[in-house]
């Protein structure tokens, strides 16, 4: 999604300034064009020449300077940034937008863009939680600014506290969210499962299964990219989670249950990629239970089916992940649990299903097979299965609405 559009990255005159390199090269390896502004105390702590060389762009450094050298006026880059990025904003760059100060060129371009323009603050933990810089965050968020939360650790005083500069990877997901806005998906609420569940025998010991939660996180990442406001449930995993995206985190089938039940209320979609546990213990034994007893014999009973337990106005995808009778299985569990699509799974496949980055699968609707899919990286195979929730969010909308169907396009 950063492919071909145009960030201008702002640098100001923080400890955490060498960390923009990082971003701007992961900007670039993205697809996007970088072109990055710093202030005078930014070249204190990197040089332009390293931005020049990871962009592959003359670097503006001074107002006249650039006019002059590079032909570039004061408007330009405004004009054709898709988005304005300052990492790190100091407290000084956030005052001076704040109070609408334009003694540069990073400023400059911010009052002349109509791009949105985010900044992630880094700071120590005094001077970002001071009232003056409180207060001028606040006017920023006002007036349409976007501000990426500080991380909380150590800071280069030594203390520890927020102020920190997020990960550059937190940083391209609120970027990405911010340029997602006006997406196919926008105003949706869309609830995502993802992760194996974790059914207890005793206080160390669990059933569960080898779904890493590559499938559902990276279903969450890309709705939230295309604009949906995404709730994410998910069974422990070991992966990041997805910035801008509201994450729950359960361990049982019937705590997911809980959480699907009460996160559905006023949801556009339900995707449940998690592999929910088919059963739990019968008895959670109250103390770990001894080895020496031989032989174990557990008695498990059902979890409750999530999906086919609920109802209500939201469309309702479900996977299959199987290694037989794919189609059949999957069509069978379309029905059974009144789904208006499944992702059939065919965890047969080399480097498709639990725990791979790639997934081959078949998407199903009520009237049968809608795409058969080749290999996919997990995020293509999350943009195919998001194409068919815009149709089918579509389909409904148009039949609640019968008049719209005769309406010419
Ligand atoms: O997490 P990854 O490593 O990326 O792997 C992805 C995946 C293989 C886990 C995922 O793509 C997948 O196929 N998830 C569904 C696996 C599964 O448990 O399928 P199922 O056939 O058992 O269940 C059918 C559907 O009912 C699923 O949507 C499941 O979430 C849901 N279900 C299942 C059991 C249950 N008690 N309640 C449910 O709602």
């Amino acid at each position: 999604m950063l492919n071909k559009k145009t960030i201008i990255l702002g640098v100001t005159g923080g400890i955490a300034a060498y960390k923009a390199a990082d971003l701007a090269s992961k900007l670039i390896q993205s697809g996007a064009s970088v072109r990055v502004i710093m202030t005078r105390n930014a070249q204190e702590f990197i040089t332009p020449l390293t931005f020049e060389a990871i962009t592959s762009s003359a670097v503006v450094t001074d107002m006249f300077q650039t006019a002059a050298e590079h032909r570039i006026n004061h408007i330009a880059l405004a004009e054709i940034a898709d988005a304005v990025l300052i990492a790190p904003a100091t407290a000084d760059i956030m005052a001076k937008l704040a109070t609408g100060i334009a003694d540069d060129m990073l400023t400059t371009t911010v009052l002349a863009t109509r791009a949105p323009v985010i900044l992630a603050p880094s700071m120590h933990t005094q001077m970002y939680q001071n009232p003056v810089t409180q207060e001028n965050e606040s006017r920023l968020k006002a007036r349409g600014f976007y501000i990426i939360p500080p991380a909380t650790g150590r800071l280069a005083s030594g203390g520890y506290g927020p102020g920190r500069l997020p990960d550059t990877e937190v940083i391209i997901g609120h970027l990405k969210a911010v340029l997602g806005r006006s997406g196919d998906l926008a105003g949706m609420n869309i609830i995502v499962t993802a992760g194996g569940t974790q059914e207890p025998i005793d206080p160390v010991r669990v059933i569960t299964n080898r779904s890493s939660g590559k499938m559902g996180y990276a279903i969450a990442e890309a709705a939230r990219d295309r604009g949906a406001r995404v709730t994410l449930i998910s069974a422990p995993v070991s992966i990041p989670a997805p910035p801008v995206v509201d994450i729950i985190r359960v361990e049982t089938a019937v705590q997911m249950k809980e959480a699907v039940q009460r996160a559905v209320s006023g949801a556009d979609a339900l995707i449940m990629a998690a592999a929910v546990a088919d059963f739990q213990a019968r008895d959670i034994a109250e103390n770990k239970i001894k080895k020496e007893k031989g032989n174990l014999t557990l008695e498990l009973t059902g979890t409750p089916d999530i999906l086919a337990e609920l109802n209500g106005d939201f469309l309702k995808i479900g996977f299959a992940a199987e290694s037989q009778d794919l189609l059949e299985n999957a069509q069978r569990k379309l029905i059974a649990k009144k789904l208006d699509l499944i992702v059939a799974n065919n965890i047969t496949e080399e480097n498709s299903g639990f725990g791979s980055d790639t997934n081959k699968v078949t998407l199903i609707d009520k009237n049968g097979v809608v795409q058969n899919l080749p290999l996919l990286s997990k995020r293509e195979v999350a943009d195919r299965i998001l194409d068919q929730v815009v149709r089918l969010l579509n389909l409904k909308k148009s039949n609640n609405n019968p008049a719209q169907k005769n309406t010419p396009a």
